[in-house]
């Protein structure tokens, strides 16, 4: 019976009389052929992502060289320098570092001498605090916290009884160190090397890595003078290079001839403008290839990849305003209130201060000195909102002038935004 009915809807599957079956047309095979084919432009998009690890590291050997040379004495327990790492995001800093900390440890190892070195990233909540930095590294040496309730002090006094048991070279990474000193100030920075005073066998120095080169200035006199790092900049990535970096990660993400010739170069070109970001030259091959592939393409052309700059530009600068704080938001809405009102030419932070304190008002907002939304306006210069430079003694001091840096397009779009999240 069952096969009966199987067999009659198989005939009128096939036949090509009535409109209703028109629509039997479709073909499962033909879904399952344009899927393959779809899959064809990935072979593995892990590759892509920043995270991945790259099997080889080029155009970065001196930097590799002379970190390298500056942690080796540790190997003989002598004290090596602390370093402050600088460089634009996406230069290859983290990647880097870790690569060398391995390097490092397994010498280390075969060499039975006792080094540690700890990477943490400063950027995830659960290290951003110093109470949860220092019980984490207590949990790394094998002592137990409480997730609350202790002192710092106590912490540390936790810590430095776990180490300070035998001959132990610690070199803590803190990477990102910013969204430390942010969260917690630098006097943790100072904290911990000072536990080198009353330590006998053990022993700390710190690395840290930063997007931003006015780090140290901003640290406390007595937390530079006892970090006194070597301070190491990666350059920008020229386009030659980026272009070379990402011929290799290409050939293991995409499958061969997915993509038009020249896709590489542009995308290369794109990133060298951006300061030889790596990170985001990867992240727009990885959307135009998913823009090429949701519209049935198994090639990938440049104006993919036009595309996905667009998008990517949008979905960042969406993603930095809405995580602002509503004072962040009242400046930057008075910036594009006044670049308006000027036809989007120069601005000056005099203008945009004046601008301000009238926004502020206007959302039963507090206003802030024009000394602290200058550090507001330079939080939106490091996040490439805004471009400033200090131009001149003004009225209320120094004067900068200011531009919008995301693309004109996105304007109105943002404003909409800003004033949303201000009501
Ligand atoms: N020299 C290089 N060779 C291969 N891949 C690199 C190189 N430099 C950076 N990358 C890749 O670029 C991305 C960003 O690098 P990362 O070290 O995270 O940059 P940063 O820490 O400076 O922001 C990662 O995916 C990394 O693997
Ligand atoms: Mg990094």
């Amino acid at each position: 019976m069952t096969k009966e009915v199987f067999d009659g809807n198989l005939k009128i599957a096939s036949s090509k009389t009535s409109s209703d079956n028109e629509k039997a047309k479709i073909n499962p095979k033909e879904i399952f052929n344009q899927f393959l084919l779809k899959k064809r432009i990935f072979k593995n998009k892990e590759v892509l992502s920043s995270s991945f690890v790259p099997g080889a590291i080029s155009h970065r050997d001196t930097e590799i060289e002379e970190i390298s040379n500056i942690l080796a004495p540790s190997l003989l327990m002598e004290r090596v320098s602390n370093m402050l790492i600088y460089g634009f995001s996406g230069t290859g800093k983290s990647l880097v570092t870790r690569y060398i900390a391995q390097n490092l440890a397994s010498t280390a190892m075969d060499k039975n001498v006792n080094i540690l070195p700890i990477y943490i990233n400063c950027r995830l909540e659960n290290n951003n605090t110093e109470y949860r930095l220092i019980s984490n590294l207590c949990t790394f040496f094998g002592v137990k916290v409480p997730t609350s309730g202790l002192s710092v002090n106590q912490l540390y006094k936790k810590m430095v009884s776990a180490v300070d048991i035998e001959d132990k070279y610690i070199i803590i990474i803190l990477d990102e160190i910013e969204k430390l000193i942010q969260n917690a100030g630098d006097g943790v920075l100072y904290s911990l090397l000072r536990l080198n005073e009353s330590m006998k066998h053990a022993k700390i120095s710190i690395i840290g890595i930063s997007n931003n080169t006015d780090l140290k200035a901003s640290l406390d006199q007595r937390v530079k003078s006892s970090l006194s790092p070597v301070e190491l900049v990666f350059k920008p990535y020229n386009a030659i290079e980026i272009e070379d970096i990402l011929n290799v990660r290409v050939g293991e993400s995409f499958y061969e001839n997915a993509m038009d010739e020249g896709v590489v170069k542009k995308c290369a070109a794109l990133a060298a403008q951006e300061h030889g970001d790596i990170r985001k030259a990867l992240n727009l091959l990885r959307v135009a290839g998913e823009n090429a592939q949701q519209s049935g393409r198994s090639r990938l052309t440049e104006e993919d990849l036009d595309k996905a700059s667009a998008i990517l530009e949008q979905n960042i600068t969406e993603e930095i305003i809405k995580s602002m704080t509503k004072q962040s938001k009242s400046i930057l809405y008075s910036i594009i209130v006044v670049a308006r009102s000027k036809r989007l030419g120069k601005v000056y932070s005099g203008e945009v201060y004046d601008a301000y304190i009238k926004i502020a008002e206007r959302y039963g907002l507090k206003a802030l000195t024009f000394r602290r939304i200058s550090d507001l306006i330079a939080d939106m210069d490091y996040n490439s909102l805004i471009m400033s430079r200090v131009k001149s003694n003004g009225r209320y001091g120094r004067t900068r002038e200011l531009n919008i840096a995301f693309s004109p397009s996105l304007l109105t779009k943002i404003e909409e935004i800003l004033r949303n999240d201000l009501k």
